[in-house]
């Protein structure tokens, strides 16, 4: 099969020009100006952009957490990806207690066997080091091609682990070359904070907030970083909100450690204020770290300016507001932690970001689709449009009108952090590894097209040899 995206304009991280692109098989094989060749499908892409697939670094589908298990599972969370224009993922596995790093693989491999809509790769996150895996099992991950270990700073009693397991990670990292994740908030400190709470009859969901102050990020930020530099390894803080921990990553990068930070969508679009919503609306927003003040959000715009932060994940981990939030009508600390957002980063970030002039389109390349691409070892296979790559494509209408809402989305959860924002730019077409996936508002593949990417370790290129092996 091949495909010729005609006289679109090509955004990379680099560049920004008029040209085609010829896709044959799954890879692009030419691009440049009036291309003379046959094709077997011709896309129109005058006044389109042509962007590579964005990459989404940070997921969670099909995971059991708060009490229940997350209401998109494989495929319907690819499904919402592929509308909004990401074609390949990272997601968690999430070792279970007393379990095996490869039990753990496995089990979640069975839940994406034959639902698989875009391309995915796994990171791990470490829970036990001391019934469940072993340091040696840990360190031969990266050969299966997961090379990032993800730690939880804070939700004592479930995922947490002590500074002794961070630690251990961050060694191990430092001799495979994994690089090392953390969800960054001191647990200790926000345990005694929701314990204090809920005995004075705090119960509403406005206290997800105010028992995880965001100093309480900004120090567990900082002390990953420190011990990532002890340990000499590469560290990547997801989802950070607020200044507080803006800061030390800054200071770090310019000292020129290897520390990186991401934040979410999310964090510049719902603040505080969301959370005190009254008749229980607030708990949409209840995700971790929790949605900060106003003004951190023109600190985050700053940050994905300056290069402070280098991507922006979705941490798409939805739950149904009506059954599954509803858990902790009575208590705040029982509803399930997490928010939908898979289908609408790029809605959002051209919008918001581009259109009304905080960042340019090049930029938001880089944040969307090349850095995740890079950092988590999938580049230039993932991440950009040039030849050799796979032909991850999005053909983007940037005039075509768009309103968000829960009723037209793909994501099976009942709402939308976003609802009623009418954005300007909206995908039009998304090539995986150039098969056609969306096209005139339908899905057009079948679940069972999308592969299991094994990554390259940090630092390295990941070539089409590497990925077929
Ligand atoms: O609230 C969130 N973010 N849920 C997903 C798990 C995590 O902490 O990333
Ligand atoms: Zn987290
Ligand atoms: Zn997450």
């Amino acid at each position: 099969m091949s495909v010729l995206i005609k006289g679109g304009r090509v955004i990379t991280t680099a560049d920004d020009y008029v040209g085609d692109v010829y896709v044959e098989g799954e890879t692009v094989s030419l691009i440049g100006e009036s291309l003379d060749v046959d094709a077997d499908k011709v896309i129109d892409a005058s006044g389109k952009y042509v962007l590579p697939g964005l990459v989404d670094p940070h997921t969670h589908l099909d995971m059991p957490f708060g009490g229940t298990t997350t209401i998109d599972d494989v495929e319907s969370g690819q499904i919402a990806a592929a509308f909004g224009g990401t074609t390949c993922h990272v997601d968690f596995i999430i070792q279970p207690q007393g379990s095996s790093f490869a039990d753990a693989f496995e089990d979640w491999r069975g839940k994406a066997d034959g639902k698989q809509v875009i391309d995915m790769g796994y990171h791990m996150a470490v829970t036990d080091l001391r019934e469940g895996g072993s340091l040696e099992e840990l360190a031969s991950l990266p050969d299966q091609g997961i090379t990032s270990y993800k730690l939880f700073m804070a939700y004592k009693g479930a995922l947490m682990v002590d500074d002794e397991t961070l630690f251990k990670t961050m060694e191990v990292a430092a001799e495979t070359g994994a690089l090392v994740m953390v969800h960054a908030e001191n647990g200790d400190a926000i345990d005694v904070l929701v314990k204090k709470a809920l005995a004075e009859g705090k119960t509403e969901p406005k206290y997800h907030a105010l028992t995880r102050p965001p100093e309480t990020e900004g120090e567990a930020t900082n002390r990953a970083i420190q011990l990532a530099h002890v340990a000499g390894c590469a560290l990547y803080v997801v989802h950070v909100s607020c200044q507080e921990s803006v800061e030390p990553i800054a200071l770090a990068r310019e000292k020129g450690w290897n520390v990186f930070g991401e934040t979410c969508t999310q964090y510049f679009f719902v603040d505080y204020t969301f959370l005190e919503r009254p008749n229980f609306e607030g708990a949409k927003y209840v995700y971790t770290p929790p949605p900060r003040d106003k003004a951190n959000q023109d600190v985050l715009w700053a940050a994905v300016r300056n290069d402070v932060l280098s991507a922006i994940s979705t941490d798409h981990c939805a739950f149904l507001w009506d059954g599954q939030k509803s858990l902790g009508k009575d208590d705040f600390s029982k509803i399930p932690n997490g928010g939908p957002g898979l289908e609408n980063r790029l809605h959002m970030i051209h919008e918001f970001g581009v259109r009304q002039g905080r960042i340019g389109l090049n930029r938001m390349v880089e944040l969307l689709a090349t850095n995740p691409a890079k950092l988590f070892g999938l580049y230039p296979k993932k991440g950009t449009v040039a030849v050799g790559s796979d032909a991850d494509i999005v053909v983007f209408d940037p005039s075509k009108k768009h309103t968000i809402t829960a009723a037209s989305q793909h994501s099976k959860t009942d709402y939308n952090l976003y609802e009623g924002t009418e954005v300007t730019g909206s995908p039009e077409t998304v090539l995986l590894r150039g098969s056609v996936l969306v096209e005139g508002g339908e899905l057009v593949a079948e679940p069972g097209i999308g592969q299991f990417v094994k990554r390259a370790r940090f630092g390295q290129q990941l070539t089409a040899v590497e990925a077929a092996a």
